[in-house]
């Protein structure tokens, strides 16, 4: 049976990388029955709305869904990144960021807690615009949260040849954070004897993922740190033209969200030079995660191949697709 796929191609280049995964996810013969859903900037501009409810509850009965990116520089931050892309992550209780950080001297994956730390949207504004102004931002961890991120990464780094996992967080600032983080870390670990754990600030991680990325075989770590780390990594990587990721419900309850890293870049958009490998990359990452590990596979095989190569959008998407 086909899978039943939500598009979500977005603003800016989003729309010109997803027909590109799109075009390499048919030529590696999966079936899919797309549906597409005009969501991000453009919409908010002229409709007003940003994630109405009814194309939610949609949403929540497919298998999954594939996004290009949101954000345009006519609405002001936060709108749609946090009415459509973090409410989705929220909502769907995607709680895995998975971010695989593949080159010829890294090969690690990002978990990223993906639906609470500062992204939770904990805080706000007094006396806004005076000069008493206060605007505080908090941070939620729950005990629940940080666990179970903690045993996928766990359950991940297990199924690695390495089996190695690094805590990454900020416990000697970040005290009352991280010392749950770091608790619940070594809690879980004891049910993993052979994964061998390690723990670095994220301060020091910045350092090591540019001088020495070896280190690294599956890093764990908070939403906001995840979120900066994978884009130090990626570009380390080979450059976040190649970054993939997958947001998660582990349980399967629900559509996983599989998307570039990369955001929209409004300054390249519409000029062909967008690269697609990491729209490709990420919906290889959803084949894999559809039960569909072959072409899965040889989608990630067609990409390495065409990696070197330099072309337009679309020239790429083919030259993948020709090696699918
Ligand atoms: C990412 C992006 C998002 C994030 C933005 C667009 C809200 O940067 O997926 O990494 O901060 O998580
Ligand atoms: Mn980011």
């Amino acid at each position: 049976m086909a899978h039943r796929v939500g598009i979500i191609a977005g603003d800016g280049i989003g729309q010109e990388v997803v027909p590109e995964a799109l075009k390499v996810v048919r030529a590696a013969g999966v079936d899919l029955d797309t549906i597409d859903y005009d969501l991000g900037g453009a919409r908010y501009l002229r409709t007003g709305e940003v994630l109405p409810e009814a194309i939610l509850d949609e949403l929540r009965g497919l298998d999954a869904i594939l996004l290009g990116a949101v954000g345009t520089p006519e609405v002001p931050p936060g709108v749609i990144e946090r009415g459509l892309l973090l409410r989705l992550r929220f909502e769907l209780d995607l709680y895995v960021n998975l971010r695989p950080m593949e080159g010829a001297r890294i090969d690690c994956v990002v978990v990223r807690e993906n639906t609470e730390g500062s992204y939770a949207g904990e805080g706000g504004a007094l006396r806004k615009g005076t000069p008493h102004e206060v605007a505080t931002q908090g941070s939620v961890n729950t005990r629940f949260g940080v666990e179970r991120c903690l045993r996928f990464a766990f359950e991940l780094a297990q199924s690695r040849p390495r089996r190695h996992l690094t805590l990454v967080h900020k416990t000697n600032v970040l005290t009352f954070a991280g010392d749950l983080w770091q608790r619940a870390c070594d809690e879980v670990a004891a049910a993993y004897p052979d994964v061998a754990t390690g723990y670095d600030h994220v301060d020091a991680a910045c350092i090591h993922l540019v001088e020495r990325p070896e280190r690294y075989d599956v890093i764990v770590t908070d939403n906001l740190f995840g979120d900066i780390l994978t884009d130090l990594g990626g570009a380390v990587a080979g450059g976040i033209g190649l970054a993939a990721s997958a947001n998660l419900n582990p349980a399967g309850t629900g559509p996983s969200l599989f998307e570039p890293v990369h955001g929209s870049a409004p300054d390249i958009a519409g000029t062909g030079r967008a690269n697609p490998l990491a729209a490709i990359r990420s919906a290889a990452m959803m084949l894999e995660f559809l039960g569909e590990a072959d072409a899965a596979a040889r989608v990630t095989k067609a990409v390495a191949a065409a990696a070197s190569l330099s072309g337009t959008t679309s020239e790429l998407g083919d030259a993948v697709a020709e090696r699918v």
